[in-house]
C-alpha cells in the first residue's frame, strides 16, 4: 500500500526517486520522505507528513545532488500519521523503507530494548532497523545483517535498505510485491513497489520471488545482482522489456485521471476484443480452453469482488458450470470444502491484493487449479497462479476502479466464450465481437451524454444516503455503484437486491433518501413494483432506464436515459458506466480529493 522507489545511477537520484513517488502517491499517501548519500559521503534523511509535495517543499527548489536514494510514500499501518512515523527510518549508516507490517514486531522490540536500542517511532517498520542496527554492531556485514534482520521477521513485507559505508541499496519482500529495473545503456538501476514507477527510466524489469536478495549498486558491473538466503547467486527471479506508455501518467485534457480512466474504456473494449478474437492474443484464451471446471470457485476483493459476481452470472448461465464468489477477506480464512473438480478463478487489477493472494495460495495448496484475471503482467497473482488472462486496462491510477472493472468482466466474458467451445467458431466469434463493440458505441453515446447525469449528481448530491438497487445480473451493479460513490464521495451508500428492501431497510426510506434504480430489461415488472414501494414512501428516485421505459419515466423523478437492446449479458457493464459517471460527478460537487480519497490506497497489500 506504500509505495517505495530507489534509485543508483547516472542521474540525480532524489529527482528520479521524487518522480516516481509522484506516480505512486496514489497507492498511499499519509507521508512521503527520502534518504540519500550526497557526492561527499554522508547520509542524509528528509521526511514530511501528509502529501508529497509537503517533502517537496521540505527538500526546497534547489534539490541536493546525489547519484543513491531511496524514498517512500507511507499508507499507516503502525502508529498515527507523523512526520517521526514516516519513513525512511534511518540510524547510524542504514536507512530503510518498508511495505507490509511486521507481525511480530513487538517481540523484536522488546528484545532489541534489552539489548539497548531505543525506538523513536511506533511504527513495526523501526523494529527491523533496530535488527539492522543489533546485528551490524554485532560483527555482520551490511548484507549479512540484512539478511539476518529479515531472517526474524515475520508477515507479508518488502524492505529497501541503503548503506553509508557500502553505497548499496538491498532489496527484499515476502508477500508484498517488488520490482528491479536497469537501463540497458545508460548505468540507472531502480528498485520499486510498482513497475509503474520506473516507466521512461528503465528498460528491463526483473520481478524477483519472495526471499530473493537483490542488491543494487554504482559499480560498472554487475549493477544488479540476485541471492539466496546463502549468498550465492539466485535465478530466482522474472525479466521483463519494459512496456508501458508513459502517456498512461498524463491526465492529458482530464481533470481527474478517474474521468480519463472513465473515457478510456470505448477503445480498451475494442483493443481487448482486437487483443483476444480480432487476432494477437487469441494464444491465451486457447491455453484457458483446456480447463475444464466442474464447479468454479471466484474470488477477489472490493470492485474486483463485484466483478467476479457478474463473472459468476455470465459463466453461470451461458456454460451451467457452477460458480462461487468468494471474498478473499473471508475465504482465506474458511475451511473450504474444495474438490478434485474445482477450479479457482482470481480477479485482481493489480494482482497484489493481500487476501486475493492468501486465496488463491491456499487453492494451490490444496492442489486446486488457479487461474488469474489480472491487469498487471509480472503482478505476484499473475506469477503465482497456473494460467492467466490479462484485462489490459493499462496503468489505473485513479484510486476508484473504473476501467478495470469493465476489463475484469468482459474478459471473464471471453473466458465464459472459450469454456463454451466458441473459440474456433467464426459466426460465434463475429458475433461476440460485434456486441463488444456496441457495448464501446454506447458507452460512446453515454459519455457524450454525461451532461444529464452531472445535473442530476448536482441536485441529489446533498441527501442523507442512498440506496443502489438492482436485480439478477444488475445486483452487483448496485452494489459497484453504492461502493463508487462511498469511497469518493464520502456519503452513506448501500447496495442492495431491490426485492429485499422490504425485508428490512425500506423503514429508512423518506424524502431524505435517494434511491438509483437500475431498471433494466431483466425482472422489469418486479424491478417497478420494487421502484413504487420507495415512490410511496416518498423516496426521490433516479432510474437508470431505457430512454423508451415511459413506465420508468412515469414514476421516477430522474431518469438517465439507456439503451439496453442488443447488449445482451454485457449490459451490466453498460450500465455500470452510468453509475461511474453519477458518483464522479456527485464527489465533484462535493468537492472531494477524488482520485485520492481519503484512509484509501489503491493496492492493498495488507490484510
Ligand atoms: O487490485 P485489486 O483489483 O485486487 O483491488 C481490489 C480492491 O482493493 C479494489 O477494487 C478497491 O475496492 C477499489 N478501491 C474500488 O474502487
Amino acid at each position: 500500500m506504500c509505495g517505495i522507489v530507489g534509485h543508483i545511477g547516472s542521474m540525480n537520484s532524489i529527482q528520479v526517486v521524487l518522480q516516481g513517488l509522484s506516480k505512486l502517491e496514489y497507492r498511499g499517501y499519509d507521508s512521503a520522505g527520502v534518504s540519500y548519500i550526497d557526492h561527499s559521503g554522508n547520509l542524509f534523511n528528509q521526511k514530511k507528513e501528509g502529501k508529497l509535495v509537503n517533502l517537496e517543499k521540505l527538500l526546497g527548489k534547489d534539490l541536493p545532488q546525489t547519484n543513491i536514494c531511496i524514498g517512500h510514500t507511507r499508507w499507516a499501518t503502525h502508529g498515527e500519521v507523523n512526520d517521526v512515523n514516516s519513513h525512511p527510518h534511518s540510524f547510524g549508516s542504514i536507512s530503510l523503507v518498508h511495505n507490509g507490517i511486521i507481525e511480530n514486531a513487538n517481540e523484536i522490540k522488546k528484545e532489541l530494548r534489552e539489548k539497548g536500542y531505543e525506538f523513536k517511532s511506533q511504527t513495526d517498520t523501526e523494529s527491523f532497523l533496530g535488527l539492522m542496527i543489533i546485528n551490524m554492531k554485532e560483527g555482520l556485514s551490511f548484507s549479512d545483517a540484512v539478511r539476518a534482520s529479515f531472517k526474524r521477521v515475520k508477515g507479508h513485507s518488502a524492505f529497501v535498505v541503503l548503506c553509508k559505508e557500502t553505497k548499496e541499496i538491498i532489496a527484499v519482500k515476502r508477500g508484498a510485491p517488488l520490482v528491479c529495473g536497469m537501463h540497458e545503456t545508460d548505468s540507472n538501476v531502480m528498485v520499486s513497489s510498482d513497475p509503474y514507477a520506473l516507466v521512461g527510466l528503465v528498460d528491463k524489469l526483473y520481478f524477483p520471488e519472495d526471499e530473493v536478495f537483490c542488491t543494487l549498486s554504482g559499480a560498472q558491473t554487475n549493477l544488479i545482482t540476485f541471492a539466496e538466503f546463502d549468498g550465492t547467486p539466485s535465478k530466482r527471479y522474472l525479466s521483463t522489456k519494459q512496456n508501458l506508455s508513459a502517456d498512461a501518467s498524463e491526465k492529458g485534457d482530464f481533470e481527474h485521471f478517474m474521468l480519463k480512466e472513465i473515457h478510456e474504456q470505448p477503445g480498451l473494449i475494442r483493443a481487448l476484443t482486437q487483443y483476444y478474437i480480432g487476432g494477437d492474443g487469441e494464444a491465451s484464451l486457447e491455453d484457458v480452453s483446456s480447463i475444464k471446471p466442474e464447479r468454479l470457485i471466484l474470488s477477489a476483493c472490493g470492485t474486483a469482488a463485484y466483478a467476479a459476481y457478474c463473472a459468476r452470472d455470465i459463466i453461470e448461465n451461458e456454460n451451467r458450470i457452477p460458480c462461487v464468489v468468494e471474498l478473499g477477506s473471508e475465504f482465506r480464512y474458511r475451511d473450504p470444502i474444495l474438490s478434485k473438480g474445482d477450479v479457482a478463478l482470481f480477479i485482481s487489477q493489480s494482482g497484489e491484493t493481500a487476501d486475493t493472494l492468501a486465496s488463491q495460495g491456499l487453492c494451490k495448496q490444496k492442489g486446486i487449479k488457479t487461474v488469474s484475471i489480472v491487469n498487471v503482467m509480472g503482478s505476484t497473482l499473475y506469477r503465482d497462479c497456473d494460467h492467466n488472462l490479462l484485462i489490459r486496462a493499462g496503468v489505473e491510477i485513479g484510486v476508484a476502479s473504473t476501467k478495470a472493472f469493465t476489463q475484469q468482466v468482459l474478459t471473464s466474458k471471453l473466458l465464459s466464450f472459450t469454456l463454451k467451445g466458441h473459440l474456433k467458431n467464426a459466426q460465434e466469434r463475429k458475433a461476440l465481437i460485434d456486441r463488444f463493440d456496441l457495448l464501446a458505441s454506447r458507452i460512446e453515446s453515454l459519455l457524450q451524454n454525461q451532461d444529464v447525469i452531472k445535473k442530476i449528481a448536482e441536485e441529489i448530491y446533498n441527501y442523507k444516503g442512498y440506496f443502489y438497487t438492482g436485480r439478477g445480473t444488475y445486483y452487483p451493479i448496485a452494489l459497484e455503484g453504492a461502493l463508487k460513490l462511498k469511497e469518493i464521495a464520502y456519503v452513506h451508500a448501500e447496495g442492495y437486491a431491490a426485492g429485499e428492501l422490504k425485508h428490512g431497510p425500506i423503514a429508512l426510506i423518506d424524502e431524505n433518501m435517494v434511491n438509483i434504480a437500475i431498471i433494466g430489461p431483466e425482472l422489469h415488472e418486479k424491478v417497478l413494483s420494487n421502484a413504487e414501494e420507495i415512490k410511496s414512501r416518498k423516496g426521490i428516485i433516479v432510474a437508470l432506464a431505457d430512454v423508451n421505459d415511459e413506465e420508468a419515466k412515469g414514476m421516477c423523478r430522474y431518469h438517465v436515459p439507456l439503451k439496453f437492446d442488443g447488449l445482451g449479458d454485457l449490459s451490466p457493464i453498460y450500465v455500470n458506466v452510468a453509475n461511474q459517471l453519477l458518483a464522479y460527478y456527485m464527489a465533484k460537487f462535493k468537492g472531494t480529493d477524488i482520485d485520492k480519497p481519503r484512509n484509501l490506497a489503491k493496492s492493498v497489500t495488507v490484510e
